[in-house]
């Protein structure tokens, strides 16, 4: 990655993070356990890799649990100060709520539930080349109707910000990384919500302002519904996301301080077994999560998953894309399947809930 000099960075975690239900009523999204460690911990080692140290938190929801974790940012060596919002003020409005922090004239903000690969070096880059007010990281997917699409010119400039249609013209869309330059983040109105997608980016182009793209198709994921949440992690263990937080080598599985498996067991796929958890004889995880002290029982068979902080898996139950809230516990033989989730400490009895009638 190309080295960035003289810019903050801007992370915006204050989100409810509401389709990660339940996991998100004990831990924001960006804290949640991810390959090992906390989600943020990926993208600031991302940051710092490119030479970026003054690190700015916007935070809404759940703001302490940030400065608790991360402290002040040296051990990571990076210098981390956090903005609060005592009401949240949206993407643009935490964008302008951290204005009085920033010490650069260019601000590198994030998303904080987004795992990339592009190199930031060469966003900034572009963006000072182009002597461009924004700069978007626009990324290039397979699939751009499931997403709003952001056409460029042949100079590489914004030209519009359409709305997901069946049929979008082009295979570009906001990949939720953006380089401002300050007076730019000044400009946004304080004190009120504001999108920065619906809002500020419009308004900025109907202003006439210089908004440029930097097209990219490196590694890419928004990791904000269970099903991407459990992909990014098992590519972060894997080695296909890119991170230099991951806290063991890469592999089929990531294993935790005191994580066990018994005899026959399978653990694949780029599952992380947290601190304590356990696995069961004959058992079989693949491309799962299990938060600390969570556990599978025997013969159980737990696919693209999320078991929270202590949950528990019965005898041969099957579960298949689902997310178990913290402490839930799922009785023997049952099979839950396709986006079901179990909200914390709920008890479901041995063989109570099926979703095929062979058993
Ligand atoms: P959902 O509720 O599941 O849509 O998740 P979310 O609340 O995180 O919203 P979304 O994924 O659209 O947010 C994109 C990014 O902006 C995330 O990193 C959020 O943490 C962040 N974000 C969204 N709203 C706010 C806000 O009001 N304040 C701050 N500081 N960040 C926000």
């Amino acid at each position: 990655m190309t080295s960035v000099t003289g810019a903050d960075a801007v992370v915006l975690v204050g989100g409810k993070g509401t389709r990660l239900r339940p996991l998100t009523l004990s831990a924001p999204k960006p804290m949640l356990p991810t390959a090992g460690v906390p989600f943020l911990s990926h993208l600031l080692s991302r940051i710092r890799e490119a030479g970026m140290t003054h690190v700015v938190l916007g935070t809404s929801y759940r703001a302490e649990v940030f400065e608790d974790y991360f402290g002040d940012g040296s051990s990571l060596g990076l210098e981390i100060e956090y903005v609060v919002e005592d009401e949240p003020l949206d993407t643009g409005g935490a964008i302008r709520n951290v204005a009085d922090r920033l010490r650069a004239d260019d601000v590198v903000i994030f998303n904080g539930d987004i795992l990339s690969g592009a190199d930031l070096g060469a966003l900034v880059a572009t963006h000072r080349e182009a002597e461009a007010d924004v700069t978007l990281h626009l990324q290039r997917v397979d699939d751009p109707s499931r997403f709003g699409s952001v056409p460029t010119d042949a100079d590489g400039r914004v030209t519009a910000f359409l709305e997901k249609t069946p049929d979008p013209p082009t295979d570009q869309i906001n990949a939720g990384c953006y380089v401002f330059r300050r007076e730019v983040v000044e400009s946004i109105p304080a004190g009120r919500p504001v999108s920065v997608e619906r809002e500020t980016f419009p308004g900025l182009l109907s202003a006439g302002a210089r908004v440029h793209g930097f097209v990219d198709s490196s590694y890419w994921l928004d990791v904000g519904t269970p099903e991407a949440f459990v992909r990014g992690s098992a590519d972060l263990v894997r080695g296909l996301a890119p991170t230099s937080a991951l806290p063991g080598p890469t592999g089929e599985v990531l294993r935790l301080d005191g994580a066990s498996v018994a005899d026959g067991a399978v653990v694949c796929g780029g599952t992380t077994l947290g601190a304590g958890a356990v696995v069961g004889e004959g058992a079989r995880v693949e491309g799962s999560v299990l938060f600390d002290g969570a556990r599978v029982d025997d013969g159980a068979v737990v696919e693209g998953s999320v078991l929270g902080s202590g949950a528990c898996v019965g005898a041969g139950a099957v579960l298949r894309g689902v997310v178990l809230g913290d402490g839930a516990s799922v009785g023997d033989g049952c099979e839950l399947l396709d986006g079901v989730r179990v909200w914390p400490e709920a008890v479901l009895p041995s063989g109570s809930i099926r979703f095929s009638s062979d058993a």
